[in-house]
């Protein structure tokens, strides 16, 4: 029984099984698609919401270091990523590396983590999407009922409770957009989400070459301050603190290798998409951090749209860049649901053709190469989880969750390196073991730090996965 549970899928047959029809997707994604849809799905709610709270609560200036000290840890991932991406690029991304190196049932579990992260993710997105909606509209003089524009649930101070409020309908707005945008194919999802690169990333390089001259440079000092005496309140417990909560703004490069059956060239294309989207992100993101916390206070900056607040600080010289951030916010936002719908319905699509999913997810539109079921199964729970929750609660596990994918990533590298060194390798991890090891660590570093009642929803994910494989999956498996 042990040993079917852990039985392994061998990388040959994945690759065949890819390269048969190619699943019925179409290759249509260049390396400049992939920065692109890297980008699209990277800058979002991270920079445009958590770095204010970040700076404020635990970091301050010193938020710059944050940001480096989680890029550090993602770029160590994202090698690790590249390699497999490159090795086996298929559509399940961590879900298939598992699957060779650690067997079903672990892959499953991987799977499911998958799910969690892009779902919440996405959903929490959606959240904040459906917030900053509200602030343009109220710019406007256009108000939408609370009762129709906010979660169903409220959770505080470990308890939930009902916000009085229907539901969160423009969160579900935008996700039935980008789902039917998705249901176009995988061309049409790219060139749309070009444009809106190009958008979020002109108004950000606009914020930091304006804001630059608006720095007062004696809100740099002290670039630490002083730990306040509780843990993760400034001095460097809260620099790392900081670390693990803007992690969340680099989420999204994994995504990416979700599209690897979708890629001309992923050998290639794959590994520079990753690593090229995620160097620009931190680039960009330490010097958002400097300007808005040069304009700004940091103890200021505790407010859901920081970078608005360091525009109108900066005085009538920059006022006409404050509608364009709302809207560079939106438009931003908009391609992070985009790129993690596509993700979490690819992964969908992936384990059904294992067969640990009914079948029906991983049928494949001929028209438009799209698996059509697991797009609308993507959009419709996204829909309904950003209707229904507050996003602090979305946020903490995708966290988690996602450092957990992160730490397996880094891990099986170094296994498969050990088990079949043989395979054909088109892009390597430099350092073996050490690098791949040293991202696990980082991500472990953070996961510990989060707080316990993520562990405790990780871990209610975790049981009602392996239900629902007990009961479906193990009966259905391909592999069997
Ligand atoms: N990195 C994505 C964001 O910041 C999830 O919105």
């Amino acid at each position: 029984m042990l040993d079917r549970l852990f039985k392994k899928k061998d990388i040959t047959t994945i690759l065949e099984e890819a390269s048969r029809s190619n699943g019925g997707l179409k290759r249509n994604l260049t390396a400049s698609n992939l920065v692109a849809l890297g980008i699209g799905a990277i800058v979002g709610a991270g920079i445009f919401v958590i770095t204010g709270q970040a700076a404020a609560e635990y970091a301050g200036p010193g938020l710059t270091i944050s940001f480096l000290i989680s890029a550090t840890g993602c770029i160590l991932a994202g090698l690790c990523y590249s390699e497999f991406a490159a090795m086996i690029p298929v559509s399940g991304s961590v879900y298939s590396y598992s699957y060779a190196t650690m067997g079903e049932l672990l892959a499953w579990f991987i799977g499911w983590t998958l799910i969690l992260e892009y779902l919440f993710a996405c959903s929490s997105v959606a959240v904040g999407w459906s917030g900053y909606m509200m602030s343009l509209f109220d710019g406007w003089g256009i108000s939408l009922s609370p009762r129709i524009s906010q979660s169903t649930f409220y959770y505080a101070d470990g308890s939930w409770g009902l916000t009085g409020s229907f539901f969160n309908f423009p969160a579900v707005f935008i996700v039935a957009v980008v789902g039917a945008f998705l249901m176009g194919g995988i061309k049409q999802s790219a060139s749309i989400n070009n444009i809106i690169v190009v958008i979020k990333v002109c108004v950000i390089l606009l914020f930091i070459g304006f804001g630059f001259s608006y720095i007062d440079t004696a809100n740099w000092v002290p670039y630490i301050p002083e730990n306040t005496g509780e843990y993760g309140h400034y001095g460097w417990s809260g620099i790392l603190r900081g670390a693990g909560i803007v992690f969340f703004a680099f989420l999204g490069f994994d995504a990416l290798s979700t599209a690897a059956q979708e890629t001309r060239n992923p050998q290639k294309d794959m590994p520079k998409g990753i690593l090229i989207s995620l160097l620009i992100c931190a680039l960009l993101y330490v010097a958002v951090t400097a300007t808005l916390t040069g304009i700004v206070n940091y103890k200021e900056l505790s407010v859901p749209a920081p970078i608005a607040l360091a525009i109108d600080r900066a005085g009538e010289g920059l006022a006409w860049l404050s509608p364009l951030i709302k809207i560079g916010a939106i438009a931003g936002l908009s391609s992070v649901i985009l790129v993690m719908t596509l993700g979490q319905s690819r992964i969908y699509f992936a384990i059904s053709k294992d067969g640990l999913l009914p079948r029906t997810l991983s049928k494949v539109n001929k028209k438009h190469g799209v698996p059509q079921n697991a797009t609308i199964l993507a959009s419709f729970l996204t829909a309904l989880i950003a209707g229904l929750f507050p996003l602090q609660v979305l946020n903490e596990l995708v966290s988690i969750g996602t450092l957990l994918a992160f730490t397996i990533v880094c891990i099986s590298v170094v296994i498969l390196r050990k088990t079949q060194p043989d395979l054909k390798r088109p892009f390597r991890t430099p350092f073996s073991p050490f690098l791949p090891l040293l991202g696990a660590a980082i991500c472990i570093v953070q996961m510990v730090f989060l707080p316990g009642a993520a562990w405790i929803r990780l871990l209610g994910w975790s049981v009602f996965g392996f239900f629902i494989y007990f009961l479906y999956g193990i009966r259905h498996s391909h592999l069997r």
